[in-house]
C-alpha cells in the first residue's frame, strides 16, 4: 500500500516509517525535520502544499503533532490548535480531494484526563471511558478524534484514531514500572498503525493502545493502596529482580490501560510487555 507517515522524524513516526517497510509498504514520510525517515520537509498546517503533494497516495498515518513536551515548554493554546487542529483539519480534506482512503490519527491516552482519578482504586481503562480532556493539549487530540468521526461519517473517509499510551525517554526502573499498567513501546504502537492501515473498518473506531499489563480487574483496588501484593501474586520473579537492582515498585498504581479492543479487532498483541522487559534486563 502508499502510505504517507506524517511526524516521519519523530519518536513513533520514524518507527512507523520503518516497521510499515519492512512489512512491504510503499511509504513516504513528511515531517519539519530532517532524518533519515523523512523524504520531504513539508508543514501539515500549509494547506496548499499538503493538497498538492498527497495525491497517489492510499493512506495517511498523522503522527504529527505538538504534545506533552510543548505543554512543558510553555507554547501557547493557538500553536497547540494551529499544529494539531487545523494541520489534522488539511489532512482529513485531502483525503477526500486526493481520494486517498484511510486516515489513521495519533491521539493520546491522556485525553482520559480527569476520568482517571478515583480515590477508590485504579481506573480499569477501556474505550468505553468518557474522555475529560485537562489541558490543551487534550482538547486539540479530542476535537481532532471528533473530525475524524465526523468525516467517517459525511465524507466515507475510513478513519480510525488510536489513544497510545506513553513512550517517553525514562530510566529503566521508571520505564518498566509504566510498562506495568499504562507504557507503550513505540514498536508496539508503530505495529497497531500497520494493523490499523491493513484492516477495512465499515465503522468508525478508536482504539486504546498500550503494552499490555498483567493485571486483571478484580486487582483494581488493592493496585491503589498495596499494588506489591498484586505484583507478587501475579508476576512473582519481579519481585527478587528488582530486589537485586535496588528498585522500587510503584507505590500505588492508578489506572489500567486496557488494549482488548485492538487485540480483538486488529490482531493488535503486545510484544514490549513488563514481563519481556524484565527478561531481557541484564
Ligand atoms: N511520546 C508519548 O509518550 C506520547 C504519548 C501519547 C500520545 N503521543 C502522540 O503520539 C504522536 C507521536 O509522538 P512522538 O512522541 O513520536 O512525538 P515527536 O515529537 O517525537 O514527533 C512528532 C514529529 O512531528 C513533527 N511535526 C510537528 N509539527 C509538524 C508540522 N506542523 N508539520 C509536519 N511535522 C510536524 C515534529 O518535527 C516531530 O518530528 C503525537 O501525535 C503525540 O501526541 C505521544
Amino acid at each position: 500500500m502508499r502510505i504517507l507517515v506524517t511526524g516521519s522524524s519523530g519518536k513513533l513516526g520514524s518507527v512507523t516509517v520503518r516497521n510499515l517497510r519492512r512489512a512491504g509498504h510503499d511509504v513516504t514520510g513528511i515531517d519539519l525535520l530532517a532524518s533519515d525517515t523523512t523524504d520531504y520537509i513539508l508543514d501539515v498546517q500549509q494547506a496548499g502544499a499538503v493538497i498538492e503533494f498527497t495525491s497517489g497516495y492510499e493512506a495517511i498515518i498523522h503522527t504529527a503533532a505538538l504534545h506533552g513536551r510543548h505543554m512543558d515548554l510553555n507554547y501557547s493554546r493557538q500553536s497547540f490548535i494551529d499544529t494539531n487542529i487545523t494541520g489534522t483539519l488539511n489532512l482529513l480534506n485531502t483525503c477526500v480531494k486526493n481520494g486517498i482512503k484511510r486516515f489513521l490519527f495519533t491521539s493520546t491516552t491522556s485525553i482520559y484526563g480527569n476520568a482517571l482519578v478515583d480515590g477508590e482504586k485504579a481506573v480499569w481503562v477501556t474505550e468505553e471511558l468518557t474522555v475529560q480532556p485537562r489541558d490543551i493539549y487534550d482538547i486539540t487530540k479530542q476535537a481532532c478524534e471528533e473530525l475524524c468521526r465526523d468525516f467517517f461519517e459525511k465524507e466515507q473517509l475510513m478513519t480510525s484514531v488510536y489513544r497510545v499510551g506513553r513512550f517517553l525517554p525514562e530510566h529503566d526502573n521508571l520505564m518498566l514500572n509504566h510498562r506495568l499498567y499504562r507504557g507503550l513501546d513505540e514498536r508496539d504502537g508503530a505495529e497497531a498503525l500497520r494493523l490499523g492501515a491493513e484492516t477495512d473498518f465499515t465503522s468508525f473506531q478508536i482504539f486504546n493502545i498500550s503494552s499490555g499489563s498483567p493485571f486483571e480487574i478484580e486487582d483494581l483496588t488493592e493496585l491503589k493502596f498495596d499494588p506489591l501484593n498484586v505484583i507478587a501474586k501475579r508476576i512473582p520473579k519481579a519481585i527478587e529482580i528488582y530486589r537485586q537492582k535496588g528498585w522500587n515498585f510503584p507505590a500505588s498504581i492508578d489506572r489500567v490501560y486496557r488494549s482488548d479492543k485492538a487485540m480483538l479487532l486488529l490482531g493488535y498483541n503486545p510484544k514490549y510487555t513488563f514481563e519481556f522487559l524484565l527478561d531481557q534486563l541484564p
